[in-house]
């Protein structure tokens, strides 16, 4: 069963309680690494806790929302194994996984709107990677090639 982790800073935790939400309605198992209320924290700190979780297997995708998506999803990405992409709509989120096979969404609590934040979700968990020449692409990512 696919496992969604959550994790985001003060700037994006009431989003993410709805995105936690939305993903048990639609039955996926979830884990939540907080933070779960406006207690300023550091979203590298975040980031962290989800890219050690994931690189244990206990998680497939992961989801991060900080303030814009933008201080998370750069500190994720510090990580060979994750492919952080910070989502602004419907189609940054399909193709993050059509042709990146991104497996952390990254979004922004004050630069997207729930709904919209919403629609990503459930557009980044139904699109599945296309792999042809991505996949090639997408192994060089990690630097597996030689970068
Ligand atoms: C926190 O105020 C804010 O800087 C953070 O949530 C994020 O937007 C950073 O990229």
């Amino acid at each position: 069963m696919t496992v969604i982790a959550f994790a985001s800073d003060h700037a994006g935790w009431r989003l993410k309680e709805e995105l936690v939400a939305l993903a048990r309605e639609r039955g996926y198992e979830t884990l939540d690494l907080g933070v779960n209320s406006d207690d300023s924290v550091d979203y590298p700190d975040m980031a962290e806790a989800l890219a050690k979780l994931m690189a244990a297997g206990r998680a497939q995708i992961g989801v991060l929302i900080c303030g814009t998506g933008i201080g998370i999803s750069i500190a994720a990405n510090r990580h060979r194994h994750i492919r952080a992409a910070l989502c602004h709509d419907v189609t940054t989120a399909r193709y993050a996984r059509l042709h990146n096979d991104a497996n952390v969404l990254a979004l922004g609590a004050r630069t997207t709107g729930p709904e919209v934040a919403k629609d990503c979700l459930l557009t980044f968990l139904d699109t599945p990677f296309e792999g042809g020449r991505h996949a090639r692409r997408v192994t060089k990512l990690s630097g597996a090639e030689g970068g």
